[in-house]
């Protein structure tokens, strides 16, 4: 019999620190328990699933059954002579995971140390960083199908996966539990130590040949200096995605602002980060009440007390529109707004 508590407070339970209130809150601790939600639903009220609320903001008191996922268990479910396969709870919190297969010597995750929240959700926007996204290393992803009320799974290539994307945020958004997520690591490592300043770190602490430890370090580091910690100042990382645009658009930006930093995508497209286009348009350390644009990173907007959901939205509306006025290019929110 799964256990309902009513008006159960979230605001430990979301990295913005939002002070909202579940109208009844479960937590679900195995795969079984998710055949026995419909039947026990408070007032028949759709579920929404929590993990570990990095990448959501509330705008509103939710008026759903909030679900935390706390489904875990790492199982060892195949090996051969290069890779092993992990079949992972949906709720074991990401960077732990990411802690055990480094322990074990389970290579090609360590790039995605330090990333909050839970397994569960890394399928959903395809969570990356350093030059690893997941797609690289999921094979399969179980899930509950709310509607169907049964369980099913996707192969790596149905998951649609793209950048900070998925089926999950797109045809199947609010219709399943994810459960569990297969994994492919290798057992030995082939390091990925070139984007960004992972190679400065790694020679500031003077390491020639590192292992996956020392990437993993190098990250953490970085990202420590780089990154609010939730902690400390309300966050949900990048608000938004960085921009993909025709290469002539990116063209014609460089032909005005000779150092404008882009990356080219594929043939026809370049990437522009989203941080440099905030900054230019003078948002950087932007501060207005407790809600603001993060003074190092200005692609991360902060609740730095008492802010409410709506006014980080109608910041990052104003935000939207002013690059959208400067450059042409209209940023998409990366967070799920709730
Ligand atoms: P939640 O915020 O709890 O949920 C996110 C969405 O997924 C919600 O819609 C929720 O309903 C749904 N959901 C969650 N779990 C399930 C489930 N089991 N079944 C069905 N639906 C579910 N992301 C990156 O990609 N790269 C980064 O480098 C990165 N850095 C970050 C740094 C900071 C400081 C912060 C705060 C966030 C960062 N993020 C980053 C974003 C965030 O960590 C990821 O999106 C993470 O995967 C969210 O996990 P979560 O468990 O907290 O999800
Ligand atoms: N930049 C500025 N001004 C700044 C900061 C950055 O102009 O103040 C520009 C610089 O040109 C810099 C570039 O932005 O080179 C990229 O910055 P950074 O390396 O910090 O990465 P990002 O593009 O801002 C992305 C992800 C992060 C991920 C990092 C590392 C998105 C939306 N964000 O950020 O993911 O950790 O790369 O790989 O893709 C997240 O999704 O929540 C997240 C934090």
């Amino acid at each position: 019999m799964i256990n309902i508590e009513k008006d159960y407070a979230l605001d430990q339970l979301n990295t913005f620190g939002m002070p909202v209130k579940a109208p009844y809150f479960s937590v679900i601790r195995e795969r079984a328990d998710c055949s026995s939600l419909a039947a026990n639903a408070p007032e028949g009220l759709p579920v929404l699933i929590l993990g570990g609320g990095s990448n959501m903001l509330f705008t509103q008191q939710p008026d759903k059954w909030v679900i935390k996922n706390e489904i875990k268990g790492i199982e060892l479910i195949g090996e051969d002579e290069t890779h092993i396969r992990l079949k992972v709870g949906a709720g074991e919190v990401w960077h732990e995971f990411v802690l055990y297969c480094i322990a074990h010597n389970y290579c090609g995750i360590e790039n995605l140390a330090l990333i909050p929240g839970t397994v569960g959700a890394a399928p959903i926007q395809n969570i990356g960083a350093y030059g690893v996204e997941v797609k690289q290393l999921i094979t399969k992803v179980h899930y509950w199908d709310i509607e169907k009320e049964t369980f099913d799974y996707l192969d790596n290539k149905d998951c649609r996966f793209g950048y900070r994307d998925s089926i999950f945020k797109q045809e199947l958004k609010g219709k399943y539990i994810i459960t569990e997520v297969e994994w492919q690591l290798s057992k030995t490592p082939s390091l990925n130590t070139s984007y960004g300043n992972i190679k400065e770190e790694l020679d500031s602490r003077q390491i020639t040949q590192p292992g996956i430890k020392d990437v993993a370090e190098a990250v953490i580091a970085i990202r420590s200096s780089k990154l609010p910690d939730p902690k400390v100042v309300g966050n949900a990382g990048s608000f938004f995605k960085n921009p993909e645009v025709k290469n002539e658009v990116y063209e014609a930006i460089r032909a005005q602002y000779s150092t404008a930093p882009g990356y080219k995508v594929g043939q026809d497209k370049t990437k522009i980060p989203a941080a440099w286009l905030i900054e230019q348009c003078n948002w950087k350390g932007f501060r207005e009440g407790d809600a603001g644009v993060h003074p190092k990173q200005p692609l991360v907007l902060v609740n730095y007390g008492t802010a409410s959901g709506t006014e980080i939205f109608e910041l990052s509306t104003r935000i939207i529109a002013s690059v959208e006025e400067k450059f042409g290019i209209t940023l998409e929110r990366e967070v799920q707004i709730i």
